[in-house]
Formats: structure tokens, C-alpha cells, sequence
């Protein structure tokens, strides 16, 4: 059967949540729990990269009426958020649609009010992530929002432990999940290119993980 693009990740499903809780404690986490009062009452949301599905039960936690679509590019990431959607009985206000996917999977007239990017756009190389980010971009609905948390060190150049993390990162992800990123991109580069405007930021772990939100303020 042919390899589906960027499912490297469901070589690493069964430990990934462990491996992140043993290395950053909570710090991803709260992180992108600092995201969640972004997300409107009532909205169309995208979920991309959204692993084995922590933040999806974040979501439906708010009481905000969503409509969600959970999309990931490794099988058995998408597999273990629908379980976790699954076993969730407490009642909530969310409409909730999985799909095994890349950014191409999204469709021309799906449109978002928030677009959660959770750890994703730090795996690809400058050329990749532009094409990403551009067909990312043109499903956010005007006035919407872009929420991410990744690893955005506010310290620039970072400090020694910060650039031994992140080298360490990419070393074990290039060879177990075929990430092809050798280091974080100019996210703000990418951002302004696409007329995004940052509307707030909050630094975790000493400072190398940012969650921010960014709102679409011209048309592409
Ligand atoms: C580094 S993990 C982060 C998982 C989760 N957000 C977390 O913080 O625990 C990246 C996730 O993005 C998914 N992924 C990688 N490339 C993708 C793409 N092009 N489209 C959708 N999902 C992708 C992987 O399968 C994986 O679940």
C-alpha cells in the first residue's frame, strides 16, 4: 500500500504524549490551552495536527458550540483522538468530523473561523511550510483566526539548552517520523507575508514555546 503523505507520526503515536509530558512537563499543554478563549462562541474550527486528540476534549470542555474538523496525516493519531472522542460523555455543545488528511485534503469552499496550527508548522521546510501556510490561509474566513503554539524561542539567537532541545527534536523526529525540517522557519516572515496580524502572545518553558493568535486583517 502506498505511504500516506506526512504519517511519520504513527510510528511515534503510542508514546508521543509520554515522550512530550517526560521532556516538557505541561508546558505544550498549557500552551495551547492559552489558545482556547480565542476560539468564538459559535464557529467553524480546523484542527490541524492535532495529534492523539488532548486539545480536541479541550475544545469541547469550553461549552462553545463547534463545529470541528479534526484533520491529521497519521492513522493511527486520527485513530486515537476518535477514541478519546469517543469515551468523552460528558454533554457538550461540539459537532465533531474526523479526517485522515494533509492541508491538501481541505476542500476550496470549507472556510474556518479558527484555524488551530498545535506543533505543526515547526515540521516543514521553508518552501513546504509557504505552501502550507498559503492554502491554510485562504480557508481562514475574513476577520478569522489563527491560533498556534509551537516552539517559537522569544530569545533570539536562543540560549544554549534551547538550540540542544531543539537540534536533539529534529534529529529524533527526521529519523522516526521523516520530519524534513532541520530547524525552526521564520514564522513571523510567514505570518506578515500572508497579511496576518498578532493579536496576542504568552511565553511557556522558559521561553521557547509561545502560543499566539493571529487574525486575518486583508483579503490574500
Ligand atoms: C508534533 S505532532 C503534534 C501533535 C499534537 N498537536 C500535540 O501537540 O501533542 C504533529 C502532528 O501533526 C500531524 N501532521 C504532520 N503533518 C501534517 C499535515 N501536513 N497535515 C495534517 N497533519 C499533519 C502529525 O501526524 C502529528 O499528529
Amino acid at each position: 500500500m502506498p505511504k500516506l503523505p506526512d504519517s511519520g507520526f504513527n510510528r511515534v503515536a503510542s508514546f508521543y504524549d509520554a515522550l512530550a509530558r517526560l521532556v516538557y512537563g505541561q508546558a505544550l499543554q498549557q500552551a495551547q490551552q492559552a489558545l482556547l478563549p480565542f476560539v468564538p462562541q459559535q464557529a467553524r474550527v480546523l484542527v490541524i495536527g492535532g495529534g492523539t486528540g488532548w486539545l480536541l476534549e479541550q475544545l469541547l470542555q469550553t461549552g462553545k458550540q463547534l463545529d470541528i474538523l479534526y484533520l491529521d496525516a497519521a492513522p493511527a493519531m486520527l485513530q486515537r483522538a476518535r477514541q478519546k472522542y469517543e469515551k468523552y460523555k460528558k454533554p457538550h455543545s461540539c459537532r465533531v468530523c474526523f479526517r485522515l488528511g494533509t492541508e491538501q485534503s481541505i476542500q476550496p469552499q470549507e472556510q474556518f473561523d479558527a484555524i488551530i496550527t498545535p506543533f505543526l508548522l515547526d515540521l516543514f521546510p521553508p518552501q513546504r511550510l509557504r505552501q502550507l501556510m498559503c492554502k491554510l490561509a485562504t480557508s481562514l474566513a475574513p476577520g478569522g483566526q489563527w491560533l498556534l503554539a509551537d516552539f517559537w524561542p522569544v530569545q533570539q539567537p536562543p540560549p544554549w539548552w534551547q538550540r540542544l532541545l531543539l537540534k536533539g527534536m529534529y534529529t529524533f523526529f527526521g529519523l522516526m517520523s521523516d520530519v524534513q525540517a532541520r530547524q525552526l522557519p521564520d514564522y513571523h516572515a510567514h505570518f506578515t507575508a500572508l497579511g496576518l496580524e498578532q493579536q496576542y502572545s504568552q511565553a511557556f518553558y522558559g521561553g521557547m514555546v509561545q502560543a499566539k493568535a493571529f487574525r486575518r486583517v486583508k483579503e490574500l
